[in-house]
């Protein structure tokens, strides 16, 4: 939730350019408000707005605002409605000092009343405009932005970074306590970011950045002090080989059909990403665990859905798979050493996660993670991480990452399972070898074969306000992540089953013509007749993504039959996530919503 970008330069007296530019580049972050600020000649200008990037930067002429620093903020709003005066980046009260954050200021409210009692003039309802005030509560007794940082970040309580800049001098002073930033360091201009491809235009010489850290950036260096004691850390910056293209369209008119169709490529690439020895580590962590849990929101934790069907069938292992926000009040309490806790997380940013990594490391159970953004608060806080290796994923809805994640588990379960003596080498070497070598073709097939009619059906589907999508064993999670990307991007309430419990109450609702999803894996077709017999003979509309299947055939108008590839059983889950994809995506596109960009969401959630 919420991006910030912050740039000093001695190189540049027109910093509304890049600072849009960098803003831009975080739009997937938020995009209830925008706001820039600059410092011109001894002054801090301010305009910020309710809308998107694009719609704002016009409007307000940001591209326009001069200065040699200044600081951007994206909102995706929590603390008070979307609007101008809760937009970020605020003043102080004098308005020589303006800052912008990202994150959860928990005690906001008292703040609030304490600040306000002793005469801060708050001007809005956001808990960004706390952390400035934070600052000047102490800048205006010691004179000095370091230490009136530190002493602010006293005050202040939850996850959050922030950019922070006074009018006289040439610095951008920025926070890390709980979110996400990165720093680069340019010729003659230094910058922080919430995300990398803010900064990439900018340098590739990038500086990790870790919590309880303060950056103090001049347009020549960073400086790194430890926020508890001031003391100053030593860290040199890495070249970052990530692909800049790839946080541009590259001819798509959306990033969420480039990220569909990056699936292939990003299906190769995790097999680079993932490495010896961490890999082997990893999967003897699970084999020695006495509990394992799978813990993950939103599209991950229906990767960690599928992940449990392949750890009980190819590795022998039983896992149990939790919704990360759900962890602690249904596991908390009896977690031990011993449980190993296997996170699961795109950005390696959402709060129920790290929460969830804090709650079991204290009680000193082994965390793993599954992670795509390098650099990320999980990957620092995880025993050991295994990366995904997708590049960025603009698009708000997760697709690639999804899928690579469910790769990974499965790759990961059939080598525990020959390890083991689960599966026959025989057996598990096939699938090992599909997975790395074929899967990248079915799902590049899959996209080819399935996207006219996924496309067609959109008008049908356009006229019911709900329906379902059924998944059975190893589908069942696949239905889950169908139903949650058309939920996301259609605004759609699309119910995601087991199937056999459809007949456990909402059957109720079908009636002639009413559609119903569902997503069948090769082994479980015969099985599933029964589901589909029942809802046919009351007349619903069956639409289908499994192999081609005389069986199934018989219950699906041709048109209906979302045919994918064949493969094994085991690659089913991960290619039958694509139909459901273009399902979403051109159902959306047909409804004139952008997929990008769903309304009210942002694509990390660093809230609880
Ligand atoms: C849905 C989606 C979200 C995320 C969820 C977790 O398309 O993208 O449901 O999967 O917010 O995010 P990460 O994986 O970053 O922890």
């Amino acid at each position: 939730m919420c991006g910030i970008f912050a740039i000093t330069s001695n190189r540049r007296q027109d910093i509304g350019q890049i600072l849009v530019e960098g803003a831009e580049k975080l739009t997937y972050r938020g995009y209830d408000t925008v706001g820039v600020a600059t410092v011109h000649k001894g002054r801090i200008l301010l305009r910020k707005d309710k809308g998107r990037i694009e719609e704002v930067a016009a409007k307000l002429g940001l591209a326009e605002m001069p200065g040699h620093k200044g600081i951007a903020q994206l909102r995706w709003a929590t603390f008070g409605a979307p609007s101008k005066v809760n937009a970020q980046p605020h003043f102080d009260c004098d308005k020589d000092i303006a800052g912008a954050h990202n994150g959860n200021i928990v005690n906001y409210l008292p703040l609030r009343e304490l600040y306000t009692s002793e005469g801060h003039i708050i001007r809005s309802m956001n808990d960004g405009e706390i952390c400035v005030h934070a600052v000047e509560r102490y800048y205006d007794k010691i004179g000095d932005m370091v230490e009136a940082i530190r002493k602010g970040c006293g005050d202040l309580r939850g996850d959050y970074a922030f950019a922070i800049m006074h009018k006289d001098d040439d610095k951008v002073y920025a926070v890390k306590m709980g979110s996400s930033l990165f720093a680069g360091i340019g010729e003659g201009e230094t910058c922080v970011s919430s995300d990398l491809p803010s900064i990439l235009p900018v340098t590739r010489n990038i500086l990790n950045v870790h919590d309880g850290e303060m950056l103090i950036l001049s347009p020549e260096s960073i400086e790194i002090r430890q926020i508890s004691d001031n003391s100053v850390v030593e860290r040199s910056p890495y070249i970052s080989d990530a692909d800049i293209r790839v946080a541009q369209k590259g001819g798509y008119p959306h990033f969420m059909l480039k990220e569909i169709h990056e699936q292939a490529s990003s299906a190769r690439s995790l097999f680079n990403a993932v490495r010896e020895p961490y890999i082997t580590n990893f999967e003897q962590a699970l084999i020695d665990a006495e509990r394992i849990f799978f813990v993950g929101c939103g599209s991950s934790y229906h990767a960690t859905s599928v992940a449990s069907y392949y750890f009980n069938d190819l590795a022998g292992l039983s896992a149990i798979p939790v919704v990360g926000g759900q962890f602690i009040s249904q596991f908390g309490q009896t977690i031990r050493k011993g449980d190993v806790v296997v996170c699961v997380s795109q950005s390696g940013e959402t709060k129920d996660i790290i929460d969830v990594v804090h709650h079991c490391k204290e009680r000193n159970s082994r965390i793993l993670s599954i992670v795509n953004v390098l650099g990320s608060t999980l990957t620092y806080l995880s025993d050991i991480y295994l990366p995904l290796g997708c590049g960025f994923e603009i698009s708000v809805p997760a697709t690639k990452t999804y899928t690579s994640q469910v790769i990974l588990f499965a790759y990961i379960a059939a080598r525990i399972g020959i390890k083991q003596g689960v599966l026959s080498k025989d057996m598990g070497e096939t699938l090992l070898d599909e997975l790395q070598t074929q899967l990248p073709d079915l799902l590049e097939q899959t996209i080819a074969t399935t996207t006219v009619k996924a496309r067609s059906l959109a008008p049908y589907l356009d006229q019911f306000p709900h329906f379902y999508v059924l998944g059975y064993g190893l589908t069942h999670g696949v239905a889950l992540e169908g139903a949650l990307k058309i939920k996301e991007v259609c605004y759609i309430v699309a119910d995601g089953m087991y199937s056999s419990e459809f007949k456990h109450g909402p059957l109720s609702i079908v009636k002639e013509g009413y559609p119903i999803v569902f997503t069948v894996a090769p082994n479980d077709a015969e099985h599933l007749v029964n589901h589909l017999s029942e809802v046919e003979c009351r007349g619903a509309r069956i639409i289908l993504t499994a192999e081609d299947n005389s069986l199934l055939k018989r219950y699906v108008a041709e048109e209906d039959y979302l045919a994918v590839p064949s493969s094994s059983h085991y690659l089913s889950p991960i290619i039958q996530a694509v139909p459901l994809q273009l399902l979403a995506y051109h159902l959306a596109v047909f409804k004139k919503i952008d997929p990008d960009y769903p309304r009210n969401i942002s694509k990390t959630l660093t809230v609880r």
